[in-house]
């Protein structure tokens, strides 16, 4: 089995939105602490109407809709996710019930959970599937599925929800590379999840910061190592056409590449440093793990890397800016923003590297490869088109004041555990295709309907 890897791609975000400049005002902090300190701009979120099984269902109905996909061809269906409502029952079963319709029960797969990691989890296990000697020839679906919400806070503007869902299977346009796979997986309490009675999260912003960020070198370096080991020529960043990162928000990110650029600088041989790194020579004696929150570092590498970032980095960030972190699809998000910025033309050939992240702590740096040959050209146009026309939906989407947002957000917290119940978000705002809840029974069993 050969170039295992994505032959098709799906996003679904919600159809209301509030848009972050509104939200600065409303919770009284200083203009452009959302905007230009998070780099947020826009953060969807969903009513009552909408939980992970319905997102899940109608990001996976899209697909299988799309891609004209026979259901008997799917041997593997995973999915990836943190958002919980059965806790022992997994959202895979109730995914199930398209599938069941059609007579399609040999399905493996159930869901993977550790905070925004679940997906990549997921995804792996697809991917392992494919490469192993239990596979049927069928291919594989993944899906990955949050609804991302905080606390009144300073964590409440980081939130959003989204799903994707992905094609596994040999031959793909998009190839993932073998044995350079690094991850960085430790225990920390950054993020977790300990109330069942609440959606909400516990979280330690800056612990969670530091964890990520940490997490990163750890990857980054082994990824390196393992790339220098098949390539001696390879040079981090530089051999590299674009770098994708999970998104909590879009500073993050911007510095994290700076970040990635920081650790370039700590690989490079003294001698060298001054001619690959002009300037920088104070920083020579720095390590890793004192300047998580070193701002001369920070300041001097962002500047440094302000290029590499807006050619390798920023074309990935266009629907986490607009939607908000989705957790588990984020690190997705970011590879389909990537995609609908480019042509094949453009794509064709190219390498890149993800990094996902998921609190408690599991990460894992790994690399795409865009086939070369023209056939893969021709799916990687299908795959592009198709995803363009769901990102094209963020100009369709509907704002919502701040206001009503929090009184939505009300309405979900204080029904979290309510049985038997009937939600009141509309239904007429939702996007058509949307899957939305009808009701929770007495024995808190939910019926779906599709818009
Ligand atoms: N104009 C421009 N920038 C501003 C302004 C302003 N008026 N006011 C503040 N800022 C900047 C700050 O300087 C800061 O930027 P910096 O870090 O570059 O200095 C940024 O806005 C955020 O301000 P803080 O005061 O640091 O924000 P706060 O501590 O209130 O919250 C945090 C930020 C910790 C990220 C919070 O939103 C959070 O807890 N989010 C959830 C956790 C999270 O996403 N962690 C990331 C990894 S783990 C995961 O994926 C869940």
């Amino acid at each position: 089995v050969e170039n295992v890897g994505i032959h098709a791609m799906e996003i679904y975000f919600p159809s209301q939105y509030v848009d972050q400049v509104e939200l600065e005002k409303f919770d009284e902090v200083a203009a452009g602490k959302y905007t230009i300190g998070l780099g947020q701009s826009k953060m969807a979120f969903c009513t009552d109407r909408e939980d992970i099984h319905s997102i899940c269902l109608t990001v996976l109905h899209r697909l299988i809709e799309k891609n004209n996909i026979n259901l008997h061809d799917i041997g593997r269906l995973e999915v990836g996710t943190e958002t919980i409502i059965d806790k022992s029952k997994s959202v895979k079963t109730f995914l199930m019930t398209l599938f069941a319709k059609e007579g399609a029960t040999d399905i493996e797969g159930i869901d993977t959970t550790n905070a925004c990691y679940g997906g990549t989890a997921a995804l792996f296990n697809a991917i392992n599937w494919v490469e192993s000697s239990s596979w049927d020839g069928r291919k594989a679906i993944v899906v990955a599925g949050d609804i991302a919400v905080y606390g009144k806070g300073p964590a409440r503007p980081t939130g959003g929800a989204g799903a994707v869902a992905m094609l596994i299977a040999p031959d793909a346009p998009l190839v993932f590379d073998c044995g350079v796979r690094a991850s960085y997986m430790t225990h920390a309490y950054d993020f977790y999840k300990p109330d069942l009675a609440s959606e909400f999260p516990y979280v330690d912003g800056k612990l969670s910061i530091q964890c990520y960020l940490s997490a990163l070198d750890n990857c980054y370096n082994l990824f390196s190592k393992k790339m220098r080991a098949i390539d001696p020529n390879f040079k981090g960043l530089l051999s590299l056409d674009g770098m994708l990162f999970h998104s909590p928000y879009c500073k993050l990110v911007q510095k994290s590449l700076a970040r990635v650029s920081f650790n370039d600088f700590l690989n490079t041989p003294y001698e060298e440093r001054e001619s690959k790194f002009p300037g920088l020579s104070q920083f020579n004696e720095f390590k890793r793990e004192n300047t998580y929150f070193d701002r001369d570092v920070e300041k001097a590498f962002m500047t440094y890397s302000k290029d590499l970032f807006e050619a390798k980095t920023k074309p990935s960030l266009h629907l986490a800016r607009n939607v908000g972190n989705m957790y588990t699809p984020s690190l997705y998000g970011g590879l389909v923003s990537y995609l609908v910025s480019k042509s094949p033309e453009q794509l064709i050939g190219k390498k890149f590297a993800l990094f996902s992240y998921g609190s408690g702590l599991a990460s894992t740096m790994y690399s795409i490869n865009i086939c070369n040959d023209m056939s893969a050209g021709s799916k990687l146009e299908k795959l592009i088109n198709s995803v363009n026309e769901s990102v094209s939906l963020l100009e369709k989407r509907m704002s919502v004041e701040p206001q009503k947002f929090t009184n939505y957000m009300q309405v979900r917290t204080e029904n979290y555990h309510t049985a038997p119940y009937e939600p009141s978000g509309p239904v007429d705002t939702l996007f058509p295709g949307t899957y939305y809840l009808v009701k929770i029974d007495d024995q808190r069993r939910r019926t779906y309907d599709r818009k």
